[in-house]
């Protein structure tokens, strides 16, 4: 079976059949990639479409990494982290060159529209890429930092939380035992979603991201206090794209008010983005991947795919890039409140 839609790009309605899909993964790999590639692949064949993987993301679009897949090439991937296709952050394919290449190749292995798996930058491409040459394209949020508007979690943020949640757990126990404070950076670039729900989930003293204004002077208010109180362990955790510049750079410019505290940094770094999905990961990726296809062969593209109150919704790409998505204010009040 093959699909007639009827579709709009940039206001000029295309009609065109689809036999076969493209799909890759780009940006920084999350997990659950790997459960959405299998959905992908499993709803293509299943509605007779030719499915393709393209490795290494943009960069094997140009350079032509693009292979058939079958079914069994899927098999045992649900549960594994990272991602089987590889991903990349390709500069070359923001050039008209590049683009061009990349085309060629779509024209080349005869695919019609394209599954991407990735972040905010990976969109911006594809929004650019599917409106010059008229190529539809499903968007799924697959990025640690959760930051994309329209959907209530992206794939593979469940998984770096609870990442966290079981270190910064572990730190605890060592700053109870030798009554030091720790301040713990967490990656999610711009964004404090993976900060302020490890601070909600872990008990932490104090958050600083990069959505709230946090002045230096009223935190230092906040350690004579935390003395005054005998707090014997303190975990103050710190997303990376807080206004001071990371861990370092806070401690560094609070070190006049630190004293009396045995203060120690911990960076978690990489060991957020990798391991074996959740089961919420691995679901909603599933749930993206065969609604991604279903959306495409029913003639709706030019959207990411997300989940809001468990539903699973369409959001215009533009909009999910455009978009700020806002942290819950009444979260970061928790926190403070909880740490009377
Ligand atoms: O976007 C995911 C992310 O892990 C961010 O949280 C972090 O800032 C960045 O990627 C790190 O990128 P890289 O793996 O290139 O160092």
């Amino acid at each position: 079976m093959s699909c007639i839609f009827v579709g709009q790009i940039n206001n000029c309605v295309m009609e065109k059949t689809i036999k076969s899909i493209g799909v890759l993964t780009s940006g920084g790999d999350s997990s659950g990639m790997n459960a959405a590639i299998r959905a992908v692949v499993r709803t293509s064949i299943f509605n007779d479409l030719k499915v393709f993987g393209i490795r290494h993301g943009y960069h094997g679009l140009i350079y032509d990494m693009i292979k058939e897949m079958k079914s069994r090439d899927v098999a045992a991937i649900i549960q594994r982290g990272g991602t089987i296709l590889k991903t990349a952050r390709s500069t070359e394919f923001k050039t008209e060159e590049g683009m061009k290449k990349a085309y060629d190749n779509c024209v080349k292995h005869n695919i019609d529209a394209l599954v991407i798996i990735g972040g905010d930058g990976s969109f911006k491409g594809a929004t650019e890429f599917g409106n010059r040459y008229n190529i539809p394209m499903v968007g799924l949020p697959g990025t640690i930092d959760n930051d994309l508007f329209g959907t209530d979690a992206t794939i593979g943020y469940d998984t770096a939380l609870n990442t966290i949640v079981e270190a910064v757990d572990k730190i605890r126990d060592t700053a109870s035992s030798h009554d030091r404070m720790f301040f713990v950076e967490v990656m999610g670039r711009d964004a404090g979603f993976l900060a302020l729900r490890a601070g909600l989930a872990c008990g932490a003293e104090a958050i600083l991201i990069p959505e709230i204004d946090t002045d230096l002077t009223h935190f230092t208010s906040y350690l004579e206090d935390g003395n005054k109180r005998k707090k014997s362990s303190n975990i103050i955790l710190v997303a990376e794209g807080e206004k001071e510049g990371g861990a370092f750079e806070v401690v560094k410019k609070l070190s006049p008010y630190l004293d009396g505290y045995d203060v120690r940094i911990s960076i978690l770094g990489h060991i957020q983005r990798g391991g074996s999905p959740s089961a919420y990961d691995r679901v909603i990726a599933t749930k993206m991947g065969v609604e991604a296809v279903q959306s495409l062969i029913r003639g709706e593209y030019g959207v990411m795919i997300g989940i809001k109150n468990e539903e699973i919704v369409h959001v215009p790409i533009e909009k999910a890039i455009k978009l700020h998505k806002n942290v819950d204010l009444q979260e970061v009040d928790m926190i403070n409140i909880l740490n009377v």
